[in-house]
C-alpha cells in the first residue's frame, strides 16, 4: 500500500486537464453488455474502479482492450456469463450496474450484493423495485441479487425510483439500461438528473436506444428489439474539477481546469463566489484568481453547503468544501442529505487542527488560521481528496495513509498537481 506524503505551503498556479468522469464511464462501459457489437469509449480515465469494471466485464465473458491512451473497447460475448462475484463488486459497488443490461439481454443475472460501504449502508432497493417493475423476478439468495426476465422478455412499464433520500444515481442507470430492451414504453418517475445518467442516456441513444427526457426526473424510455456498437467519449468529471477548484482557491493561486463542462458546476461556483474566493469561467475552463486566503482581509467567508442531488451541492464534493471551510473566517454548516454518516473525514481533518464537530447529520466548522501536518488515514475516495487539500495549506508534512482509496477517482493525483507548485510524493507504506 502507498502513502501520499503532502508538504503545505506551496501556492498552486498552472493549468490542469479535466479527465474523463468516473460515475460516467463505469455504467457507459456496462451499457456494452446491451449489444454484441463493440462499444468503443473514449475519454476513459486510468482509474483503479474503471480496472475493476474491465475485470467485472471480463469475467461477464467481454473481451475488453484498451487501444492508444483514453480508448477502451468492450465487446461483450455471444453466450455471456450472468454472474458476477463478491471479489469484484465488494471492491466497487458501481459494478452493480451490469445488473440491468445483464438482466435486459440474457434474461438473467446474478450479482453480489454490494453490502455497505464506509460512510453508510448503501441499499439498492430501488434498482430491484424498478427490475420487478419491468416484469423481472428478482430474489436474494446467498448474497447474490438474482433477477429473471420473465418468458419474452422485459416488459416496459411507469414506476417510481426515488428513495428515501431522493432519485438514485446508479438505480436510474441500470433501469434506463434495462428498459432499453424491454417490449413497449417504460416511464421513470424520479429519475436522477445527474449529469452522468444524462451522458449514459446519450451513448445509449448512440447504440440505437430511444430515450426521452433525460436530465429531468421522468425519463421515458421505447424498448427496441436489439441495440448495436457506438463510439462514445464520457463526459469530463466535474468532481475532479471541483477538487482542484477548491485546491486552487485554499492556496489562493492561479489553477486552471481545462476541458471542464462549467455548467455541471454551477453550484460549486455559486457558493466559491460567496465565499469570496475569486474566479473566472470561460466555455469550456475555469480558473481561481490570485488571492491571500491566509490575509486576515482576504480570508474565505464561512459559508454553509447542503448536498442534494443534481443540480443541488454534490455529496462527492462536500469533504474538500468542508477542507475549505477550515481555514475560513467564522463558522459554517455543512449538511449531509445524500449520505447522512459520511463524516469519517473530519476526525483526521482535526489531527491537522482544525476545528470540526458534527451536530446530527450536519458538521459544524470553524475556521482556523493554522493547520499543521501530521499523518492521517484515508477512510474513502473523498475523505482522501479532502486530506490532500488540507494538507496543501497546513504547516509542514502531511502523511496520508490508506491512500489507494484516491486511486479509485484521481488519475495520479501527485502527478496532477505536481506541475501546479504542489509537493507531493508517494511512498510505499511500510507502517
Ligand atoms: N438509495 C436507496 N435505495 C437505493 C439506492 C439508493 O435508499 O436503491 C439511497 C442511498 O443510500 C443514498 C441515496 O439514495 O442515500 C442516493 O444514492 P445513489 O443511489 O444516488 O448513489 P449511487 O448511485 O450508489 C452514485 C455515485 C456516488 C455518489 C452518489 C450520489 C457512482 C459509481 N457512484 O452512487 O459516487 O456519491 O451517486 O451522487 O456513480 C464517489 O464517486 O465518491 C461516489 C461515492
Amino acid at each position: 500500500m502507498d502513502k501520499l506524503i503532502v508538504e503545505g505551503g506551496h501556492r498552486l498556479e498552472g493549468v490542469v486537464p479535466n479527465a474523463g468522469s468516473k460515475n460516467a464511464v463505469l455504467p457507459v462501459l456496462a451499457a456494452a453488455l446491451l449489444t454484441n457489437e463493440p462499444l468503443r469509449v473514449g475519454n476513459v480515465p486510468e482509474l483503479s474502479d474503471v480496472a475493476t469494471m474491465l475485470k467485472v466485464l471480463a469475467d461477464l465473458g467481454c473481451e475488453t482492450s484498451r487501444t492508444d491512451r483514453g480508448q477502451v473497447v468492450v465487446q461483450a460475448g455471444g453466450s455471456s456469463d450472468q454472474r458476477a462475484g463478491w471479489e469484484h463488486v465488494r471492491k466497487m459497488r458501481g459494478s452493480v450496474c451490469v445488473l440491468g443490461p445483464l438482466l435486459a439481454r440474457t434474461g438473467r443475472a446474478e450479482v453480489s450484493l454490494p453490502g455497505g460501504c464506509v460512510f453508510g449502508v448503501r441499499p439498492i432497493d430501488a434498482h430491484l423495485k424498478g427490475f420487478e417493475a419491468l416484469g423481472a423476478r428478482v430474489r436474494i439468495e446467498k448474497g447474490y441479487v438474482i433477477a429473471e426476465a420473465p418468458a419474452g422478455g422485459l416488459v416496459g412499464s411507469e414506476m417510481f425510483l426515488g428513495s428515501a433520500f431522493g432519485s438514485t444515481v446508479l438505480g436510474t442507470a441500470n433501469v434506463m439500461m434495462a428498459a432499453t430492451l424491454a417490449r413497449g414504453r417504460s416511464v421513470i418517475h424520479g429519475a436522477a438528473c445527474e449529469p452522468e445518467v444524462v451522458d449514459l442516456g446519450h451513448c445509449l441513444q448512440a447504440m440505437g436506444a430511444k430515450i426521452a427526457g433525460l436530465g429531468s426526473p421522468r425519463v421515458e424510455i421505447e424498448g427496441v428489439d436489439e441495440l448495436g456498437g457506438a463510439e462514445w467519449s464520457v463526459i469530463p468529471d466535474r468532481i475532479e474539477a471541483g477538487t482542484y477548484l477548491i485546491a486552487g482557491a485554499m492556496t489562493g493561486g492561479r489553477v486552471r481546469v481545462a476541458g471542464c463542462r462549467p455548467d455541471h458546476l454551477s453550484v460549486l461556483l455559486e457558493r466559491l463566489r460567496e465565499a469570496g474566493a475569486p474566479f473566472e469561467v470561460g466555455s469550456d475552463w475555469i480558473e481561481t484568481q490570485p488571492f491571500e486566503p491566509r490575509d486576515p482581509a482576504q480570508r474565505p467567508s464561512s459559508t454553509d453547503v447542503t448536498t442534494h442531488p443534481f443540480p443541488g451541492f454534490p455529496t462527492d464534493l462536500q469533504a474538500q468544501w468542508m477542507s475549505l471551510m477550515t481555514m475560513a473566517d467564522g463558522i459554517s454548516v455543512i449538511t449531509e442529505r445524500i449520505y447522512p454518516d459520511r463524516y469519517m473525514h473530519l476526525a483526521e481533518l482535526a489531527r491537522l487542527g482544525a476545528h470540526v464537530r458534527r451536530e446530527g447529520t450536519a458538521a459544524v466548522v470553524r475556521g482556523t488560521e493554522h493547520l499543521s501536518g501530521a499523518p492521517v488515514t484515508a477512510s474513502d475516495l473523498r475523505a482522501s481528496a479532502a486530506l490532500v487539500l488540507a494538507g496543501l495549506v497546513a504547516d509542514g508534512e502531511t502523511e496520508i495513509h490508506r491512500v489507494y482509496h484516491i486511486d479509485r477517482g484521481y488519475e495520479r493525483i501527485e502527478e496532477r498537481l505536481g506541475p501546479l507548485g504542489a509537493v507531493i510524493r508517494r511512498e510505499v507504506d511500510r507502517t
